[in-house]
Order: C-alpha cells, then sequence, then structure tokens
C-alpha cells in the first residue's frame, strides 16, 4: 500500500486545523516525519498536531533543546533535528527512546537522519510558494495502513 495526499494551506490558521486533524485520528506508536525547508510551517503544523492530541501548551521549535516532550490523549516528542551532524547525535539525544509503541514522535528535518526511522512513518514534506500568496503544499506519503484514519479525514476535509 502507497497513499499519498496533498493539501494546499493558505495561512498559519489552516496549518494548525490541518495538524488537529492528524492529532485527534492520531494513534500510539505514530511517527510523523516533517520535511521542508527553514519557515515553511513544521513547527506550526506540529502545534496543530499536539493540540489535536489534546496538548494544552503551544509547542515551540525545539531547536535549542532539540527534544521536547508534551502530554496529551498521548506522550508526545518533539524533535528538531537540524541541528545534528549526523544520527549518532539523534541518538545522543535519546531520540531511539521516543520511538517506542506507546508515544507518538513528531520530528522536524527527519532527512538529517534517514536511517534512524525504520519504523511505519507518515511522512510530510512541507514546502512554501512565495509566488502564490505564500502558500504551502504539505504532501503526506505513507506506505503503512496504520495511517489511512488520518489520511481519510484529511481527504474528507478536502471534500468539503
Ligand atoms: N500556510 C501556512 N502554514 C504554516 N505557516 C505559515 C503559513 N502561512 C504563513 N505561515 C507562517 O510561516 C511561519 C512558519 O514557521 P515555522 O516555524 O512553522 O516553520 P518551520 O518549517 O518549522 O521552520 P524551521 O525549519 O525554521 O523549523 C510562521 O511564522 C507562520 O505564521
Ligand atoms: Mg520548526
Amino acid at each position: 500500500m502507497l497513499a499519498c495526499l496533498r493539501i494546499t494551506s493558505r495561512n498559519a490558521d489552516e496549518t494548525h486545523a490541518i495538524g488537529r486533524l492528524i492529532g485527534s485520528n492520531a494513534r500510539p506508536g505514530d511517527l510523523f516525519l516533517l520535511t521542508g525547508p527553514l519557515g515553511a510551517g513544521k513547527t506550526c503544523l506540529t502545534q496543530g498536531i499536539a493540540w489535536g492530541l489534546g496538548v494544552k501548551e503551544r509547542p515551540r521549535s525545539p531547536t535549542f533543546v532539540l527534544l521536547a516532550r508534551y502530554s496529551g490523549r498521548l506522550t508526545i516528542h518533539h524533535a528538531d533535528l537540524f541541528r545534528i551532524e549526523g544520527a549518532a547525535d539523534a541518538l545522543t539525544l535519546g531520540l531511539d527512546d521516543c520511538l517506542n509503541d506507546d508515544d507518538v514522535c513528531i520530528v522536524e528535518w527527519a532527512d538529517r537522519a534517514p536511517e534512524l526511522f525504520v519504523e511505519p512513518s507518515l511522512r510530510i514534506e512541507m514546502d512554501h510558494h512565495p509566488n502564490e500568496n505564500d502558500t504551502r503544499t504539505i504532501t503526506l506519503q505513507t506506505d503503512h495502513s496504520q495511517y489511512q484514519p488520518i489520511l481519510n479525514a484529511l481527504a474528507a476535509r478536502e471534500r468539503r
């Protein structure tokens, strides 16, 4: 199974709403691998996902902390690999402990250490288009049926 869905977001509120839908349909063990250039909206989407999982705080970019943990309906680990040199750095951070069957893991700049992520994941690529009213495209791709409820919910939102 290979599923792919591309969504356009016109502003940060819309990206938050898309994230909320992902979060409210997330399951234990879900791994969201976020990629895309600086300022594309990865942290914005992460906030929505966390809020959809019942987190009350506003997740920030863990650029200096690199790894943050939030509590909602599930435990959420939020990593930002922008500053790491390679997979060994991420392991030093303790990222491998976050990749378990119970928690949700959201990784910004996941392409900095792709070899770390062998578990079933939902890949989310964000891109921004300064020449098209600064819209964002959010492309979701997975080979794993555990993410079908998320894709179904997003597809239903697109059909509205
Ligand atoms: N459609 C949109 N979706 C998301 N963010 C948007 C959108 N339109 C404008 N923005 C703005 O773009 C910025 C996105 O910043 P954000 O920190 O989420 O990006 P990022 O991909 O996490 O960057 P970094 O690589 O530095 O971590 C925010 O200031 C947000 O308000
Ligand atoms: Mg960010």
